[in-house]
C-alpha cells in the first residue's frame, strides 16, 4: 500500500513511486494535457521521466510532488506540486496535472485544497502562486474555488498551439487571507 500523506472525501495525496512513472510518462506526452502546461511542444522519453524523478527526489527542499490517489479504488489519477519553494520567503509555485480519463469529477480542485493544507499547515509556507494561461477555463476554476485571486498578466506571453499568443495569469494565494 503507498503510504497517504493527507486524505481527501474523493482523493488523497500519495507517495509517488517508481512504478507509478510509465503512467506518469505516458500522460505527460498526452498533447491535450501538454496544451496549455509550458512547454506543449516537449516530448519525453522514458528515461527523461525516471531523471525527472530522480531530480525531484534529490531536490526535495525546492520541490515537492505527490500522487492524486482516487480514494475508492486507490488508482493514480494524476500529480501535483510544489517547486521553487523558497523557505525565506515561505512561498512556492504549484502545478497540477490530472488523466484525461479524470477530468471533470472536482478530484483536481480537491488535491489543490490538499495540497494548500500541506503547504500552509505542515510546511509553515506562507504564500502559493500559479502561472496560468488565459485559455486554461479549467485551470483558472480550481484556483479561484481554492481562493487564488489573480495578481496581474503578462500580456501575450505565452503560445499555445492552434491558438496563438495568449496572456499568462498570475495567480497567489496568502495564507492569512
Ligand atoms: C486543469 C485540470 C487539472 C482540471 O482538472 P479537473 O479535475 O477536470 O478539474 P475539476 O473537475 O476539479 O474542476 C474543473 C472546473 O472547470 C470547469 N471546466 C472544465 N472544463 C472547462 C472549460 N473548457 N471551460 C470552462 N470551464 C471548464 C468544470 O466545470 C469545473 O468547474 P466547477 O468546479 O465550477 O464545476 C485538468 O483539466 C488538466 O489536467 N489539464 C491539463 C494540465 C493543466 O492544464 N494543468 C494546469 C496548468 S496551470
Amino acid at each position: 500500500m503507498r503510504p497517504v500523506i493527507l486524505r481527501g472525501k474523493a482523493v488523497s495525496l500519495g507517495v509517488l513511486t517508481r512504478d507509478d512513472l510509465r503512467r506518469l510518462w505516458e500522460w505527460y506526452n498526452d498533447r491535450s494535457i501538454q496544451l496549455f502546461l509550458q512547454r506543449p511542444w516537449e516530448v519525453l522519453t522514458y528515461e527523461d521521466e525516471v531523471e525527472w524523478y530522480e531530480r525531484v527526489r534529490r531536490n526535495s527542499e525546492r520541490e515537492r510532488v505527490f500522487g492524486i490517489i482516487e480514494n475508492p479504488t486507490q488508482d493514480l489519477v494524476g500529480v501535483i506540486g510544489l517547486s521553487k519553494i523558497d523557505p525565506w520567503d515561505g512561498h512556492a509555485e504549484v502545478g497540477y496535472y490530472l488523466s484525461k480519463e479524470h477530468w471533470g469529477q472536482g478530484y483536481a480542485r480537491e488535491a489543490l485544497s490538499l495540497i494548500i493544507t500541506y503547504a500552509f499547515d505542515w510546511m509553515n509556507l506562507r504564500k502559493l502562486y500559479a502561472n496560468v494561461y488565459e485559455p486554461n477555463e479549467a485551470s483558472i476554476r480550481v484556483l479561484e474555488a481554492n481562493g487564488f485571486r489573480l495578481a496581474g498578466r503578462f500580456r501575450r506571453h505565452h503560445h499555445v498551439p492552434g491558438t496563438g499568443y495568449v496572456d499568462m495569469l498570475v495567480y497567489e494565494l496568502l495564507r492569512d487571507e
